[in-house]
C-alpha cells in the first residue's frame, strides 16, 4: 500500500480501538469524560502508528501489536494532559481544543492523566500474546514513561526553565521526554511481532533519530509554526525561557540537523527489506507542519 494510504488506514484502526478502550471505563462523575475528551482529541497518533509499521516489518500481524499500540499512546495522552497544567508548561491548546484543564479543572485533568496511564498497563496486559512478550512490552513501556524516561525528562525540563543550557544537557532533555517514548513505540512493535534482539536493536537505533529530530521539529514549530495547524499555541517555549537547540543553534542549524539525522535513522533500516513505510515516515515527520 501507498504510504498516505497505509497511514491513513493506520490512523483510523487506532481511533477505532481506543474508542472502544474508552467505551469500557467506568462513568464516575467527569472521569470517562475527561480521559476520552483528551485522547479522542484527534493526535497525530504517531507513535502508535510507528508500533504497528515495525511489527509488520518484523513479519507480525499488526491487529496483534494494537494493545501495545494503544496503550502507549493512552501514556503519551497523558503526558500530554500533565505538560499542559499551569504547574508545567501552562497551555490552554492542545490538539485543536482548550486543554484538559481548561475543561474539566485542575484537579480532574491530573485524575484524567492518571487514569489513562494506569489504564494503559491494563490495555498492554489484554493482548492476545506470547506472556514472555506482554511482560517485556510492560517493562519496556513503563521504563520509556517513568523516572528513567519521559517523567525524568520532564522533571529535567522543568528545572532548566530560565537556564542558559549546554548542549549536552539539552541533548539528554529532549532525548528523555521525547526519544523515550517514540523509542518504545519502535521496541513495542519488535516485541509484538517476536523479533530477534538485533532487529530491536536496529529498529530501537531509527526510532532514536527520529525521535530527537521529532523535538527538534517541534521546538522549531514552536517559534515558526502555525498555531492553526498546530493546534497548540506557538511561542511557548520562549515564553518560559526553554533552553532549545532552536534558542542555541538558531532555526537553519536545526533545519540541517533534522535533516541529517533522518538520513542516520534511515540508514539504521540497512539490513532489512520492505522498509518504505518506516523510510518515508522519517521523512514524512522531519518535515511536518502539524
Ligand atoms: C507532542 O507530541 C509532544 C512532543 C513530544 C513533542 P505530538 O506532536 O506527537 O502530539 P500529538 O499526539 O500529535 O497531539
Ligand atoms: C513535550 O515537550 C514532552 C512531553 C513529554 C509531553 P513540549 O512541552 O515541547 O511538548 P508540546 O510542545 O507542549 O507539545
Ligand atoms: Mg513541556
Ligand atoms: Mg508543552
Ligand atoms: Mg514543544
Amino acid at each position: 500500500m501507498e504510504f498516505t494510504a497505509q497511514l491513513r488506514a493506520d490512523q483510523e484502526c487506532i481511533e477505532r480501538a481506543l474508542k472502544n478502550y474508552a467505551a469500557q471505563w467506568p462513568d464516575y462523575g467527569p472521569l470517562r469524560e475527561a480521559m476520552t475528551y483528551s485522547l479522542m482529541a484527534g493526535g497525530k497518533r504517531i507513535r502508535p502508528v510507528l508500533t504497528l509499521a515495525v511489527c509488520r516489518l518484523f513479519g507480525g500481524q499488526a491487529e496483534e501489536a494494537l494493545p501495545f499500540a494503544c496503550g502507549l499512546e493512552m501514556v503519551h495522552t497523558y503526558s500530554l494532559i500533565h505538560d499542559d497544567l499551569p504547574c508545567m508548561d501552562d497551555d490552554d491548546f492542545r490538539r485543536g481544543k482548550p486543554t484538559n484543564h481548561k475543561v474539566y479543572g485542575q484537579a480532574n485533568a491530573v485524575l484524567a492523566g492518571d487514569a489513562l496511564l494506569t489504564a494503559a498497563f491494563s490495555v498492554l496486559a489484554s493482548a492476545a500474546l506470547p506472556p514472555e512478550r506482554v511482560c517485556r512490552a510492560v517493562a519496556v513501556l513503563a521504563q520509556a514513561a517513568g523516572p528513567a524516561g519521559m517523567v525524568g525528562g520532564q522533571v529535567l525540563d522543568l528545572l532548566g526553565e530560565g537556564k542558559d543550557l549546554g548542549e549536552e544537557e539539552i541533548l539528554q532533555i529532549e532525548a528523555l521526554k521525547t526519544g523515550c517514548m517514540i523509542e518504545a513505540a519502535a521496541r513495542l512493535g519488535a516485541i509484538a511481532a517476536g523479533s530477534t534482539p538485533a532487529q530491536e536493536e536496529a529498529v530501537a537505533d531509527y526510532a532514536r533519530k527520529v525521535g530527537l529530530a521529532f523535538q527538534i521539529r517541534d521546538d522549531v514549530l514552536d517559534v515558526a509554526g502555525d498555531a492553526a495547524v498546530l493546534g497548540k499555541p506557538t511561542g511557548s517555549d520562549q515564553s518560559h525561557e526553554k533552553s532549545t537547540f532552536v534558542a542555541k543553534k538558531g532555526l537553519a542549524a536545526c533545519e540541517a540537523w533534522i535533516e541529517e539525522l533522518t538520513q542516520q535513522a534511515i540508514q539504521c533500516l540497512a539490513p532489512f527489506s520492505e522498509t518504505e513505510f518506516l523510510r518515508t515516515l522519517a521523512h514524512f515527520l522531519a518535515g511536518r507542519t502539524a
